[in-house]
């Protein structure tokens, strides 16, 4: 690498040789790159050295804000002292094994173990594979459906993806598989039955309910949802909506997994949302907010069931055929135990309450214009959705991509989030903005609303 950096030849390379996650590729080769060069707190720094304020956390994981000096330490020290060690061959790391004890600590009691991995679509590949096992080894081998629901995200893995529910990630990639399904989304919004949320709540009981009658409970592993539903639209659903799912579940003896890799580490107020819930998973998934993007890992906790039926299936020594070269990785535990004292002992899930009770306020006081139908917000994830007619609900014309404008717009004046292809704007602020960067937000929201909408 050359040292004064060339960005016409770093978008040029870019556009020969890097194939972008969940871009339309041929529009990419013809747009190029918007590089990033540095970042500090809530800015990204761009190639022409503009600062831009992230309204999105990266994506949706740097929970902590850019520039924390503590977890640039961790990392750095913990690669000079141990930069790898394997899980395998019952080896391990102090920073790993750290990690397993904080998290199972601070996650809903009953969660005893722990699997680490790389990301969130590994994540939930893992729990799959995990509850597939438990099935087979406690002598349920029918047990092989999952149900999830229509608009969920769930990553983009070979099997997960087809738990995920937006059609891009299905269209030619041969999935939903036979043995994954979907319920309606609890979408007060937009729900046939809605939008009275206990209707909406009770509505998706039934459908569950139906949905395991019609495959035969003896034949259905499990129910996979997100508390909140992130890149299907920042969806909230009914308030005691995991309390319900979770009692449904034990109703119909299926398992429940809780997806957390967006709303974990404080992302709606408390540390995990199904704690706000009182709801103990069978299975939770984290990413994200667990290393806030500073080093890629994820974790899979399982209940102390789940651990004593896959590992009493080894009794005879057969090893438990799961894991990743990088599962565990000491650098990426040592930022996530550094990333996990700055929500703890650091004030920023504090702060992050505070300033999401704020954002809340004030991102609702645009329910009020005539292109917005909704907003949705709990702590610090939110969405505008935006409307061509508030009284029949009416989407804008997609051809017209309002919601992408907005967000170019705003871009040039400062401010990145995320537009969803429905016309949906997507916002998850870092738990270190203060009430003062909340007003900065806004105030560039909706000059880019009124400019796009005049
Ligand atoms: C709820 C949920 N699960 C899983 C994933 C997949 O995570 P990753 O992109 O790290 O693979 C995501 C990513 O946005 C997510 O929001």
């Amino acid at each position: 690498m050359k040292n004064d950096t060339d960005f016409a030849e770093l978008s040029e390379i870019d556009r020969r040789h890097w194939l972008h996650p969940v871009v339309a590729l041929q529009q990419h080769e013809e747009r190029g790159a918007t590089i990033w060069t540095a970042a500090d707190r809530i800015h990204l720094i761009d190639a022409d050295g503009r600062r831009v304020q992230d309204a999105f956390s990266g994506l949706w994981c740097v929970n902590v804000g850019y520039g924390q000096e503590s977890v640039v330490r961790a990392a750095t020290e913990q690669m000079r002292k141990l930069p790898y060690s394997t899980g395998y061959f019952h080896f391990a790391s102090e920073p790993a094994i750290r990690l397993a004890g904080r998290l199972t600590a601070l996650a809903p009691e009953g969660l005893t173990r722990v699997l680490f991995g790389q990301g969130g679509s590994d994540a939930v590949d893992t729990a799959i594979r995990t509850i597939r096992y438990f099935f087979n080894a406690t002598g349920r081998p029918t047990k092989k459906h999952f149900i999830g629901l229509q608009r969920g995200y769930h990553g983009s893995s070979a099997v997960g993806s087809g738990l995920t529910a937006l059609p891009l990630f299905h269209k030619h990639f041969d999935v939903p598989g036979p043995q994954q399904h979907h319920i309606p989304s609890p979408y007060p919004y937009r729900h046939a039955d809605g939008p009275d949320p206990a209707a909406v709540l009770a509505s998706t009981v039934r459908t569950l309910e139906a949905k395991v009658a019609e495959l035969g409970a003896d034949n259905v592993a499990a129910f996979i949802c997100e508390p909140i539903q992130g890149s299907g639209g920042v969806i909230i659903p009914p308030p005691g909506f995991l309390a319900a799912m979770r009692a449904t579940c034990d109703r119909l003896g299926i398992l429940l997994i809780v997806d957390e890799v967006i709303t974990g580490f404080g992302r709606t107020g408390p540390l995990f949302a199904c704690a706000a819930e009182g709801v103990t998973p069978d299975v939770l998934t984290l990413a994200k907010g667990l290393t806030a993007g500073y080093a890629p890992m994820s974790a899979t906790l399982i209940t102390e069931e789940l651990y004593r039926g896959i590992a009493g299936a080894g009794r005879d020594g057969t090893p438990f055929g799961h894991g990743q070269t990088y599962a565990g990785h000491p650098v990426s535990a040592a930022v996530a135990n550094a990333v996990l004292d700055l929500y703890t002992d650091g004030g920023l899930i504090e702060n992050g309450q505070r300033v999401g009770r704020y954002f809340e306020s004030r991102l609702k006081e645009l329910e009020a214009l005539r292109c917005v139908g909704e907003v949705r917000v709990r702590g610090l994830l939110g969405a505008v959705e935006l409307v061509a007619d508030k009284t029949t609900k009416a989407k804008p014309d997609p051809a017209l991509k309002m919601g992408q404008r907005v967000l170019d717009h705003a871009s040039q004046n400062g401010l990145v989030f995320r537009a969803f292809g429905d016309d949906i704007l997507g916002f998850a602020p870092s738990l270190n903005y203060t009430e003062a960067d909340v007003d900065v937000l806004i105030e560039r929201l909706r000059a880019s609303i009124a400019h796009v909408f005049s």
